[in-house]
């Protein structure tokens, strides 16, 4: 319990303040590990991986320093692979959506729009901090995590960075309201955020490909008809 260094002239009581207190504005960030994995991220990698070689000159630069990203159009790749990944990315946001959008007394229905890219990073290589412009939510699934060296912290993590500019100019270190938040790049795992948001990706030092498919989405409500 806080204490005071200079004795109060009356003693403080303690109660429970927590039914006074509400957290203003905060920001969505969904984690879902998908089940079964295993066999769809085997394909993904094998795939991805012949896609860089056949189109090493097509590499995209985004925020990547080092590393390679594919075009933005993999959710129109052939495979199934990637329409089940397709699948996942619309089955989450629209799942979400659900979960966010206030009861109007009507029906309300959406669609999506997406884009989606390939990304292998390898020993040294790093995404700088960004946001991605004009989309809803953004997010990335993990295909494979390569072997990052464990003697390195935050080795190959994404960190998403707190919004609030000074949030954390606090007097009284280590408290519930300064943090920094690092997601662990587990195969089967899908994010979302909303794309305002800056993050990065901590430099990946290890052996093995690192895997992931980043994604914009934006969701446009279908007017009703008059
Ligand atoms: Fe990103």
């Amino acid at each position: 319990m806080a204490q005071i260094s200079s004795p109060p002239t009356k003693e403080i009581p303690r109660f429970d303040i927590s039914q006074s207190v509400s957290m203003l504005f905060p920001t969505l960030l969904v984690v879902y590990d998908w089940p079964d994995s295993d066999a769809l991220n085997k394909e993904l990698a094998e795939l991805l991986l012949a896609r860089e070689k056949s189109m090493a000159k097509n590499g995209m630069q985004r925020s990547n320093a080092g590393g390679w990203q594919s075009p933005g159009n993999l959710i129109t790749w052939p495979e199934e692979a990637f329409q089940t990944l397709k699948w996942r990315i619309e089955t989450l946001v629209l799942n979400l959506t659900d979960q966010i959008v206030r009861d109007t007394g009507h029906k309300r229905t959406f669609r999506l729009t997406m884009d989606a890219w390939g990304n292998i990073n390898r020993n040294g290589e790093y995404n700088v901090v960004h946001t991605h412009p004009n989309c809803m939510w953004s997010g990335c699934y993990y295909v494979q995590k390569g072997n990052p060296d464990p003697a390195i912290r935050q080795n190959g993590l994404l960190e998403m960075l707190d919004p609030r500019e000074a949030a954390n100019y606090l007097a009284v270190d280590n408290t519930i309201l300064d943090g920094r938040e690092f997601v662990d790049n587990v195969p089967g795992r899908m994010l979302l955020w909303p794309s305002w948001m800056k993050h990065m990706v901590h430099p990946f030092v290890g052996t093995g490909d690192r895997i992931s498919i980043a994604y914009n989405v934006n969701v446009i409500e279908e007017q009703p008809q008059q």
